[in-house]
């Protein structure tokens, strides 16, 4: 089977780490020129070259493209574009996502190949694949959880007495936050994983700008430690939940959680997700929920089952005997 040939959009956090495991692969995987905003900004890991400019990107007509430069807007039009014209994409981009979710799946199907992206919601965490298995076994009626790891990393560094500045530094160093930070503390990140569960759980769209979202400014280092005084914990809950009547409401908060629970023992970047079933079982799903590694070590497991299944597919196919 050949080399797949994949064109990497960013070199970030995430598309660093991505670019990485790539490269470890030269067996497996041949990649383009990484499209960057200043290419000159970029020290080489490998044999990889930068540039700023699209075309040079696709110039190795990829199977498969792998985006990774954050916005919404702009990469999704880039990734309908690649689907197609029958390019396989593998993303992590929630907002890009959640706010173009129908027309990357209509290119998608009209190209005939395949966009994942489970590390979207959770990271690491692998709370779609949860969702989607539960929803065929018996249904999902509720999802709640702690789905930013930079503000349950916020949290816990107030908590300890750290100030809300310093640990959005702190935050953005270790990658864990959006390159626009208020995206993460006003709930916009959590709103838009959301939005995926939602459609993921149910199957209904969900809209990221019209679910109430709590902003993380308003929560103050006095009223942290008037929480951790009645044995409380704030946390940031996303939740989700499909009532009676059909209708999916759901919000972001802040909130005061007893420290005995299951959500309150997320430590820094963890996102701690409760999926609950129509029957009334409940399953918790825990993982590293933000930051390079785990998100990229998810996002190449869903190029690793691409390439997998596209061998195998290769394999199967009747062999074309010439005349
Ligand atoms: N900024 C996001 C977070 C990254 O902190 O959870 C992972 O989605």
């Amino acid at each position: 089977f050949p080399k797949l040939r994949v064109a990497l959009l960013g070199c970030g956090a995430v598309g660093a780490g991505v670019l990485s495991y790539l490269q470890q692969r030269p067996d497996l995987f041949e990649v383009g020129p990484v499209l960057v905003r200043r290419p000159g900004a970029h020290e080489p890991m490998g044999d990889e070259t930068y540039t700023d400019t699209l075309a040079d990107t696709l110039a190795i007509e990829p199977d498969l493209l792998v985006e990774a430069i954050g916005g919404a807007d702009y990469p999704a039009e880039i990734m309908c574009a690649a689907l197609k014209r029958g390019t396989h994409v593998v993303t992590a981009n929630k907002a890009a996502l959640a706010a173009h979710y129908d027309a990357l799946h209509a290119c998608a199907e009209a190209g005939g190949v395949s966009l994942s992206y489970s590390s979207a919601v959770g990271g690491g965490t692998p709370i779609l694949e949860t969702v989607a298995r539960l929803r065929g076994d018996g249904g999902v009626v509720a999802i709640e959880g702690v789905m930013n790891g930079t503000c349950n990393f916020l949290l816990s560094r107030l908590a300890e007495g750290g100030s809300f500045e310093e640990a959005v530094a702190e935050a953005q160093a270790l990658g864990f936050a959006e390159a626009d930070p208020s995206t993460d503390v006003d709930g916009h990140d959590a709103a838009d994983k959301l939005s995926l569960l939602a459609r993921r759980a149910f199957g209904v769209p969900l809209s990221a700008a019209r679910i109430r979202k709590a902003s993380l400014r308003t929560v103050s280092a006095r009223s942290v430690k008037a929480a951790l005084a009645e044995g409380k914990v704030l946390k940031q809950i996303g939740r989700c939940a499909r009532g009676a009547d059909g209708l999916v409401a759901a919000s972001v908060e802040i909130e005061a959680l007893p420290v005995d629970h299951p959500l309150a023992g997320a430590r820094d970047e963890e996102n701690r997700f409760l999926v609950r079933q129509r029957d009334g079982r409940v399953h918790a799903v825990y993982g590293k929920g933000a930051g390079r590694w785990p998100t990229a070590a998810a996002l190449f497991g869903d190029v690793m089952d691409l390439q997998r299944r596209l061998a195998a597919e290769a394999q199967a196919a009747p062999l074309k005997l010439s005349a």
